[in-house]
């Protein structure tokens, strides 16, 4: 695993979205694996500038988020959905059908998931994933567990995650309990894992990561196992 320590979250921010365009200059119809949560808004705020003065074009491209809340309107303003247009996708050239976001109004998920599957082994291997890492090691929303799915699937949320992603929302009691995410499969298959963990309260699972031992119940850890993630975190991330 390539470490890069960034003073700041700006600094982070911004070495992540160079990666970003340096892999859309070199293959313009590269396939990205993109994140939302707090993590990757810097990143997606200079990538957005760069489109917009002209450094940087995804008219070629395509993109597969990892997850969505599940069942969750697209209209929700905490929907995933939501999320990407507003951080990105309204602020740069993507083609629409080539944005892919598991759909969280979809009536049968099991089918929803399925299809997503498809379409991953349709347009993939993602050339570049982006990951962001929940403060109990969690994925996408691969969640600590004795095993993990390898496929696109609907999944449980824990009690932490809630708690943590309850502060996007007005109430807890409004954070769905389930997502769809991206399985290990995918996000394994990738030819490069962007992982981006910023915060001194990541710091206690960016130590495990750092460990060198692999748990299912630290989902982040199996990253280890992958030859091309490129880590940039913050200094704090790594306080004892
Ligand atoms: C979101 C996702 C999650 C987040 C993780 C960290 O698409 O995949 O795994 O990356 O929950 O979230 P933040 O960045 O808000 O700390």
């Amino acid at each position: 695993m390539k470490k890069i320590i960034t003073k700041s979250y700006e600094e982070m921010s911004a070495v992540a979205a160079a990666v970003i365009a340096e892999q859309i200059w070199k293959k313009p119809d590269s396939v990205l694996g993109l994140a939302t949560g707090s993590t990757p808004i810097g990143m997606y705020d200079r990538l957005s500038t760069m489109v917009k003065t002209g450094e940087l074009s995804f008219s070629a491209a395509r993109a597969f988020n990892l997850d969505e809340y599940y069942p969750i309107k697209r209209d929700n303003p905490q929907s995933y959905y939501a999320f990407m247009n507003e951080q990105l996708f309204s602020n740069v050239d993507f083609v629409r059908e080539r944005t892919h976001i598991p759909n969280g109004e979809a009536s049968d998920p099991v089918l929803e998931c399925a299809e997503y599957e498809i379409l991953l082994n349709k347009y993939g291997p993602i050339d570049v994933q982006v990951l962001g890492c929940g403060l109990n090691g969690h994925i996408g929303f691969n969640e600590p567990e004795d095993s993990l799915d390898t496929l696109t699937h609907v999944t449980g949320l824990t009690q932490n995650t809630i708690s943590a992603n309850a502060r996007f929302f007005d109430d807890i009691s409004e954070v769905p309990d389930k997502a769809l995410t991206m399985g290990m499969g995918a996000i394994f298959k990738a030819r490069h894992i962007l992982l981006l963990i910023s915060g001194e309260n990541k710091a206690p699972v960016v130590k495990k990561l750092l460990e060198g031992r692999v748990s299912s119940l630290c989902p982040v850890t199996l990253l280890q196992l992958h030859s091309n993630v490129t880590l940039i975190a913050t200094e704090d991330t790594l306080a004892d």
